[in-house]
């Protein structure tokens, strides 16, 4: 089958990670990337053999190229990605989709006129964590999921990030940067949200960078930095739930546990692919650590991978612009409670994503586990 031509736009931290991982999907090829900064683009070019680099409207230009993965920061994300539509791309675009519901409707309607695809990380629920998850709770593991705990809380990427100011504007926080991996986990295993209950604050309205490229440098901060919130879910499931940059000193929670009539679920950190799934029901001694029964591949681009596959075999990709937009929807609802005070009902739908299959033998784009390396993506 014919190789899908992909340009990487944005060429900053994340793009090393997507790079990596789209060399294990032989039916991808980056053949060009281009920033805003000329000099990124270049570097990126020389280090991944990239045979083009340039700026933006240059790599728009270029025919051969099928889909754009947008990896700018979340206030470029909309700009850039209508952009690519503008000119015959489909988009996978790193989280969040949009900054906001009503630029999140224009670029899905855009995509909709054009007969084109929108597709948005996060991607984790395709690794064999969550994917084994889902597989227990379909098959009744747990009985019928009641509640749930979603919990992130870290010291805020200021000590490590190369350029944390965005964090720390509109669109950044922990809500924006990290809720989508909660929320799509979330919709992946229990479905769609019907209402949120949150509060929110910044802690502390200054920050100081200690990362190396930025130490000392003042941050002004202009989104919360601390978010607590009750999630309903239309299945009837119940969640609790907080993101935080102001885990000063980190925390011991577990990032997500399932709560269901016949045990409980504690699964993997949903930024994560391929972290433990331990098991308790109402039958066992102990906790079980369970095999995860996907053996696949998986990194930051297989939801790009599974969508150049999509596009190829005419049939709905899982990391899709639908669900990016329910988390973003679920995301601005509960910006939305804190700041008044009251319940937001969540308007928007999706479908819970197909699993992956299990046995991959008979899908070639799934590629077996490489052995395991030093985990050095931190996003935290
Ligand atoms: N850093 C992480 O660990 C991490 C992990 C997962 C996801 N993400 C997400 O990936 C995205 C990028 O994050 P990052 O950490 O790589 O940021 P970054 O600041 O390191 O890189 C962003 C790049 O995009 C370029 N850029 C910005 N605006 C542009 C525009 N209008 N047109 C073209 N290029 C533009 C910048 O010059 C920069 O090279 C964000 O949405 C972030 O939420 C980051």
């Amino acid at each position: 089958m014919q190789k899908t031509k992909v340009g990487l736009i944005g060429c900053g931290k994340i793009s090393s990670n997507y790079l990596e991982c789209i060399k294990n999907f032989d039916h991808l090829e980056i053949a060009a990337c281009a920033d805003i900064h000329l000099e990124a683009a270049n570097q990126t070019a020389s280090e991944y053999d990239i045979p083009k680099s340039s700026f933006v409207a240059e790599l728009l230009d270029d025919p051969a190229i099928e889909i754009v993965l947008n990896l700018t920061i979340p206030a470029a994300h909309v700009e850039v990605g209508k952009k690519a539509l503008m000119k015959g791309k489909h988009v996978y675009c790193e989280k969040p989709l949009a900054l906001n519901r009503n630029e999140g409707l224009e670029l899905l309607a855009l995509a909709d006129e054009k007969g084109l695809r929108i597709g948005s990380a996060p991607d984790t629920f395709l690794g064999s964590g969550l994917q084994t998850c889902r597989r227990l709770i379909d098959d009744g593991a747990i009985g019928r999921p009641h509640a749930a705990t979603a919990f992130m809380a870290s010291a805020g990427p200021e000590s490590w990030h190369p350029n944390p100011f965005f964090y720390f504007q509109k669109g950044g926080g922990p809500l924006f940067d990290m809720g989508p991996y909660y929320f799509t986990a979330l919709a992946f295993l229990l479905g769609p949200v019907e209402r949120v209950t949150a509060i929110s604050q910044i802690s502390m309205p200054e920050r100081v960078a200690t990362c190396e490229e930025h130490y000392g440098a003042s941050i002004k901060v202009e989104t919360p930095t601390h978010y607590s919130g009750l999630v309903e879910f239309e299945c009837g499931a119940l969640a609790t739930s907080m993101f935080t940059f102001d885990a000063k000193g980190k925390s011991i929670h577990p990032y997500m546990e399932i709560y269901g009539s016949k045990g409980t679920l504690i699964c993997p950190n949903p930024n994560k692919f391929d972290d433990p799934v331990l098991l308790k029901t109402t039958q066992d001694e102990e906790w079980r650590n369970i095999e995860h029964t996907h053996t696949h591949y998986a990194g930051r681009g297989i939801g790009l991978a599974d969508m150049a596959r999509a596009i190829r075999e005419n049939r709905p990709h899982r990391a899709n612009g639908q669900l990016a937009f329910h988390v973003l929807d679920i995301m601005q609802g509960f910006d939305e409670s804190s700041q008044n005070r009251e319940p937001r009902k969540i308007e928007s739908a999706c479908q819970k994503p197909e699993p992956l299959p299990i046995d991959i033998s008979d899908h070639e784009w799934l590629k077996p586990k490489p052995p395991e390396e030093p985990d050095t993506d931190k996003d935290e």
